[in-house]
C-alpha cells in the first residue's frame, strides 16, 4: 500500500472514500466539504448520535462519486497511539468495503506519521502460504492519500512501519523456511540491498571465536549456528549504539522439551532478531549520524544426540563459565556471547531485544515489554520513546542482590536458571554478567508484545515488529 500526499479540492478527489479524523465535538473539518453534503452528513451524524469518541468509526455510504464518507473518532486527549488506531480502523473499514483507495482528513502535522504508520501495518496480512484466500474477491488498499500532508512526516511514517513489516514477515515465517542458516542469507540481502556491511560467522567460526555458548545452544539442531554483524557507519559518527537481538528460529525446549501447548508459536523466538533487521533497514534509509552495529545470534534450539545437556559447563567469550539447569534457557546463554562481542567493539550503549522469559508475561501481561537498564538516563530514554510510539515497556529492578545470589552456580560461574520467581529479573541479571564494565547497556524482554493472538487495530493475529519504532524513536530523538 501506498501513502502519498494529496494536495487537490476534497470535492475533486477521485478515489473511493473520505475518512474524517474527528475531534470529540468538533466537526469543523467537514467545512471542506460542499454546503449540502455537508448537510446530509450533519443529519446523520447527529441521527447516528456519533461525537467522535476514540476508537469510535461511522460509516456513512454516499453513492455518488466518492462511494463511501468514514469518521473515525480521536476522542478528547490527543496523543499519537489514538491517531495511529485510529487510522488503522479506517484503513481495514476500507478494506472489508473492498474499496482500493481513500483521503485521510483532518490529520494534525504532528500526528501525520502516526496516521501513516497505523495506515501500513493496518492494511498488513500475512497470507503468502493460503492457496485460497479466505475471501476470493478481497482487494488490498492499494493507496491512502493524507490531505495536504507534509512530505517529511510521511517518508519518515513509511520508513517506520515497512521496517516494522519487514521484522513481522521474517517473525512469521515457520522454523521450516527460517532457521540459522536461511536468516544469515537474508541479513546478507538485506545489507546488500541497502548498502550496509554484513558479516556472517559459521559454526566453525563461531567455535574459534570462543562463542562456545552459541555454538552449544546451536550444537541439538541439524541446522548450525550462526553468528550475524551488521554495519550502518556514517562519515562522522556522534556516537556507537549496539542492537543486540535474540535469534533462536525455534525453541523447542532442547532435552527439556517443551510440553506440546508451550512449543507451539515458538518460531516466535527470533523476534528480537528480526527487528533488529527491521531496525538496521530504516537505519540505512534514514542515515541518522551514529554508527549503529546489529549483532544476532541465531541458532534452534532442539532435542538431539549431540544436543547440549543440563549440566553441561560451557565457557563464554567473555572466560566466565555457565552451568546449564535447564536447556529451555537457551536465549540468554546465546546472548552471552553475543552481549560480550557487543562490549568488545566499545559502544556508547548496547539495547538488547529477546524473547527471553515467560516469567515477564506473568509479571507485567502479554502487551507490555520488560526494561531492564543499569542507566537511569537510558531507561527514562527508553521509556519517552515508548510513550511516543505506543509500544508498552515497563521498567523491573536489577537491585535485588538477594535476588542475584539464585544466578551463583556451586561449579561454575553463573547458572542458567534462577528458578521460577523473579524469573525475569535473573534472566536479566545473567544477560548482565556480559555486559562489559562501564557500558550503558538496556535489556528488552519482549516475549509477551512479540506476539499477538488476536486483531487489535494496527496489530494482525501474528507478528507485531514489536521494538522497531521504539529503538528507532529512540535513535531519533537521542542523536
Ligand atoms: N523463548 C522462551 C520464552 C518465551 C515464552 C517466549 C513464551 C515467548 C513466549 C524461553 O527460551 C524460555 O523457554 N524460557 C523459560 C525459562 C525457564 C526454563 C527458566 C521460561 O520462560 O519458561
Ligand atoms: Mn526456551
Ligand atoms: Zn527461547
Amino acid at each position: 500500500m501506498n501513502v502519498i500526499s494529496y494536495r487537490g479540492g476534497i470535492n475533486e478527489y477521485a478515489g473511493d472514500c473520505l475518512v474524517f479524523f474527528i475531534k470529540e465535538g468538533d466537526f469543523s473539518t467537514l467545512d471542506l466539504l460542499q454546503d449540502n453534503t455537508k448537510k446530509i452528513l450533519k443529519k446523520i451524524i447527529e441521527a447516528e448520535g456519533f461525537k467522535g469518541e476514540k476508537e469510535k468509526l461511522l460509516k456513512i455510504p454516499l453513492g455518488d462519486r466518492v462511494k463511501s464518507v468514514y469518521l473515525v473518532g480521536v476522542g478528547k486527549s490527543v496523543d499519537d497511539e489514538v491517531y495511529r488506531r485510529a487510522s488503522a480502523l479506517g484503513v481495514r473499514q476500507i478494506k472489508k468495503d473492498k474499496y482500493k483507495s481513500g483521503l485521510f482528513i483532518g490529520v494534525d502535522k504532528e500526528r501525520e506519521r502516526a496516521v501513516v504508520e497505523g495506515a501500513i501495518l493496518g492494511n498488513y496480512e500475512f497470507d503468502k502460504y493460503k492457496t485460497k484466500k479466505d475471501n476470493e474477491n478481497k482487494r488490498n488498499v492499494e493507496e491512502v492519500g493524507l490531505y495536504m500532508g507534509d512530505e517529511e512526516n510521511i517518508k519518515l511514517g513509511k520508513i517506520f512501519a515497512e521496517a516494522q513489516i519487514y521484522a513481522r514477515n521474517l517473525v512469521n515465517e515457520p522454523g521450516n523456511v527460517i532457521n540459522p542458516v536461511t536468516l544469515s542469507e537474508i541479513a546478507k540481502k538485506l545489507a546488500e540491498d541497502k548498502g550496509l556491511e554484513c558479516k556472517v560467522y559459521d559454526e566453525k567460526d563461531i567455535q574459534k571465536m570462543g562463542m562456545l555458548a552459541l555454538y552449544s545452544v546451536g550444537k541439538g539442531s541439524s541446522t548450525p549456528p550462526r553468528f550475524i554483524h551488521i554495519v550502518y557507519k556514517p562519515e562522522k559518527p556522534k556516537k556507537k549504539v549496539v542492537f543486540v537481538g535474540k535469534g533462536l528460529t525455534f525453541d523447542s525446549g532442547g532435552l527439556n522439551i517443551k510440553p506440546g501447548d508451550y512449543m507451539r508459536t515458538m518460531k516466535i523466538d527470533k523476534s528480537g532478531a528480526c527487528a533488529v533487521l527491521g531496525i538496521m533497514k530504516a537505519v540505512a534509509e534514514l542515515k541518522p549520524d551514529v554508527e549503529v552495529h546489529g549483532l544476532i545470534g541465531a541458532a534452534e534450539n532442539m532435542p538431539g544426540g549431540n544436543a547440549y545437556r543440563p549440566d553441561d559447563i560451557i565457557r563464554a567469550k567473555n572466560g566466565k563459565t555457565i552451568e546449564i539447569d535447564n536447556t529451555d534457557a537457551e536465549g540468554r546463554v546465546t546472548l552471552a556471547d553475543v552481549l560480550s562481542y557487543a562490549s568488545e567493539l566499545k559502544p556508547d550503549l548496547i539495547i538488547d531485544m529477546a524473547t527471553l522469559t515467560g516469567a515477564c508475561m506473568v509479571a507485567l501481561g502479554e502487551y507490555t515489554a520488560g526494561l531492564f537498564s543499569n542507566d537511569d538516563d537510558l531507561a527514562r530514554s527508553l521509556e519517552e520513546a515508548s510513550r511516543k510510539t505506543g509500544e508498552r515497556i515497563w521498567r523491573l529492578p536489577l537491585d535485588d542482590e538477594r535476588l542475584r545470589k539464585k544466578i551463583k552456580s556451586n561449579v561454575a560461574d553463573v547458572v542458567n536458571s534462577g528458578g521460577r520467581y523473579g524469573g525475569a529479573i535473573t534472566a536479566a541479571m545473567f544477560l548482565q554478567e556480559f555486559v562489559g564494565e562501564g557500558i550503558k547497556w538496556a535489556h528488552l524482554d519482549i516475549a509477551g508484545p512479540a506476539y499477538s493472538k488476536e486483531d487489535f487495530f494496527y496489530y494482525q493475529k501474528g507478528a507485531t515488529g514489536f521494538g522497531v519504532r521504539l529503538c528507532l524513536e529512540y535513535l531519533l530523538s537521542n542523536t
